[in-house]
């Protein structure tokens, strides 16, 4: 097993490790800025390979923000393991997830972002966009990075398998056999219409968690997504 890094668009690395025995990856992305930021802290098993990785591109003690799209072991679970190794570093996440989970279990206080949020890294600029239940779990949120217009989508549009680093192979596909499997999402009234505004960002690539950064019409794949959860809500009612 080994975590690959690669460049998908100017200073955000992917780093990413595929599990043969579960066919399935588990990306992080690192945004190389005067304050670095790591979105997802990966789990605690796999932070001896993923710290690893941190330090193909950079010392980890130049970390200065974690960050996760929800509270669950692959986006969250080596977070204290992180503020460790980088003493100068805070989780920032959003007001609801340091509410439920994070000001408690974190080993320092975290910067809770409010929806729309804007962290100034120095050279990239992410904003925090609250997604509440989408694609599941009530603290739910992504970021995105607007001098590259890159869309951290954490768990939205999963796909299994391995996958290259950059892509413009179709995502809904995949995403859908992916949701079949796995049942992963949080099938309410406002998921289409949440994932419908991340949509209206006019996304340039989509960082995905478990799959590749796609750079094919972002938006086109997104408002595709929603048409999908939305069918699939209907056949539920
Ligand atoms: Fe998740
Ligand atoms: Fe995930």
């Amino acid at each position: 097993m080994d975590t690959v890094v690669d460049e998908v668009t100017t200073g955000i690395y992917r780093l990413s490790t595929y599990i043969a025995e579960a066919d399935f990856s588990f990306n992080q992305y690192l945004i190389d800025a005067e304050q670095p930021l790591l979105f997802h802290c990966g789990m605690r098993g796999l932070f001896p390979l993923v710290s690893a990785a941190v330090t193909r591109v950079m010392p980890l003690e130049r970390l200065r923000w974690f960050s996760f799209g929800h509270w669950e072991a692959d986006e969250s679970g080596a977070m204290n393991e992180w503020l460790t190794v980088a003493p100068q570093a805070q989780v920032a996440v959003g007001a609801i997830g340091c509410m439920l989970s994070v000001n408690d279990v974190a080993i320092r206080p975290p910067q809770p972002l409010d929806d729309g949020a804007v962290l100034d890294l120095g050279g990239k600029r992410v904003r925090y966009v609250a997604t509440p239940h989408v694609p599941h779990c009530w603290d739910a949120g992504v970021i995105f990075e607007e001098n590259t217009q890159t869309l951290f989508c954490g768990d939205l549009g999963t796909q299994v398998g391995k996958s290259p680093a950059r892509s413009t192979a179709d995502l809904i596909g995949p995403a859908m056999a992916a949701e079949d499997r796995f049942g992963a999402t949080a099938l309410t009234p406002r998921t289409a219409s949440t994932i419908r505004q991340l949509a209206n960002l006019g996304p340039q690539l989509l960082a995905l968690m478990h799959g590749p950064a796609y750079h094919g019409d972002c938006q086109h794949a997104l408002l595709q997504l929603a048409d999908c959860y939305a069918e699939r809500l209907r056949h539920l009612q």
